[in-house]
């Protein structure tokens, strides 16, 4: 798609749509099934750039994947990569780098992760601190905190951890490293983040506990390769329910959307804001709680998010800025400087954004305060964010005029199908689902 997305205020979202599978369990479906021993199949994977990178960063490790139809079947190398003749290359994706940084640190080889200009500006000494500690050998620019990263795997001892953030890339990361180590990884952090890893390693046989708020993982497992099919993602249909909860007349349905607990802060978050959201058919597909979800117009109040609700929703704050901007009254956000360290910083981004469209917003140092009000037009620079370019395009749905959202390409990276979806859902005129 091109850089920029020029959108204009529509009539109502209905009708019914399955956004793309799920980015964080796609990630996953392809690196632990290539760790794993056997073949799996894997239906629904998201085609976007991030997780293209993992499998091809996986196939450089020896790890064989062969697209049948609709379906991927992926051949595991049973816990022994091959050594890459070139640098791993993970594009946007920090998902890709950490978790393959921990898949590699206990084999003994060696391998250099790379990425594009923001990848290259994101922090890894969460990732090179812990992974030192347990004997893998790491380099990277900055004594370390910042990639290219270089790893030397080789003879790993389990530690306990206790991470100062929720983080799911960080508590995988070091999960994945400690399947090849001596001893039991102990692995604490201050609030739950999404356990997909957790989920998915159990389906393939190896045993993890949870003890008081310790994750503990037994080194020495390699997983048995298990199929995945998997769901909708939430984050992406998360555009659409704030897209539909802020356009009058909207009625839609997104099927088949991934409800796992350690995810749904983006449902919870706009319910208590007024908004009107059902889980119908609610089910279990593969180890994973799935559910159509039917959302409608409301009117919404302003809200105060931070603590256990940050991590369940991480991704979502920006497109929920949006929610904020249309709704009565006054949104705080703390606990969140986290987002200052995404794929751009997405407090900043997320402020600027709103203000060029005429809304009162100010930063916070770990969250944002934004007055609710009436989206004008404008233009919004988007900064390569794939969230911060598809939460402004949600804006323009509701904006007075035609609005303009700039450096928006790397929609790519997660939801390729996005505008073109958008503006399906918003020519359906009228018929309710
Ligand atoms: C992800 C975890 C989150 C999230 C990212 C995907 C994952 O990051 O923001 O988009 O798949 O594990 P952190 O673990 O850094 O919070």
């Amino acid at each position: 798609m091109s850089g920029s997305l020029t959108l204009g205020p529509g009539g109502p979202l209905t009708g019914r749509l399955r956004v793309p599978g799920d980015k964080s369990i796609s990630h996953r479906a392809l690196l632990l099934n290539g760790m794993a021993r056997g073949k799996a199949r894997v239906r629904g994977l998201l085609e976007a750039a991030d997780v293209l990178s993992t499998g091809h960063c996986l196939r450089q490790l020896g790890v064989h994947g062969e697209v049948r139809g609709n379906e991927i079947i992926v051949t595991g190398c049973a816990g022994r990569f091959t050594e890459p003749s070139g640098p791993l290359d993970c594009g946007n994706s920090g998902t890709s780098m950490r978790l393959l940084a921990g898949a590699i640190a206990s084999q003994d080889l060696s391998a250099v992760l790379t990425g594009d200009e923001s990848l290259q500006a994101r922090p890894m000494d969460r990732i090179t601190v812990p992974l030192g500690q347990m004997g893998a050998r790491l380099d990277g620019r900055d004594g370390g905190r910042l990639p290219p990263l270089t790893v030397r795997g080789g003879d790993l001892k389990a530690i306990t951890w206790d991470n100062p953030v929720a983080s799911a890339q960080v508590k995988s990361c070091l999960v994945l490293a400690s399947l090849g180590a001596r001893g039991t990884l102990r692995f604490r952090e201050p609030h739950p983040s999404r356990d997909h890893t957790e989920r998915m390693l159990k389906a393939m046989g190896v045993t993890l506990d949870l003890r008081d708020g310790w994750l503990e993982v037994q080194g020495g497992q390699v997983p048995e390769a298990a199929d995945v099919d998997v769901p909708a993602d939430i984050s992406s249909a998360a555009f659409f329910l704030v897209a539909a909860s802020i356009v009058p007349g909207s009625d839609l349905v997104l099927e088949g959307v991934g409800i796992n607990p350690t995810r749904t802060g983006v449902i919870d978050a706009l319910v208590a804001m007024g908004a009107d959201i059902q889980r119908l058919e609610q089910r279990v597909v593969s180890g994973e709680p799935v559910a159509d979800l039917r959302v409608r117009h409301a009117p919404l109040r302003g809200a105060q998010w931070g603590g256990e609700l940050v991590p369940r929703t991480i991704d979502e704050f920006p497109v929920l800025a949006v929610a904020a901007a249309c709704a009565e009254g006054e949104t705080v956000l703390t606990d969140a400087a986290e987002l200052r360290v995404k794929e751009s910083d997405r407090i900043a981004a997320t402020v600027a954004g709103l203000r060029a469209l005429g809304i009162d917003a100010d930063e916070r140092p770990d969250g944002f305060v934004v007055a609710g009000g009436r989206l004008a037009a404008g233009c919004v620079d988007a900064r390569g964010d794939h969230r911060i370019a598809m939460a402004f395009a949600v804006a323009a749905c509701r904006a007075s005029d035609e609005c303009r959202v700039d450096n928006a390409h790397n929609i790519r990276t997660s939801f390729p199908e996005f505008p073109a979806l958008l503006d399906r859902t918003r020519s359906l005129d009228g018929s309710a689902p």
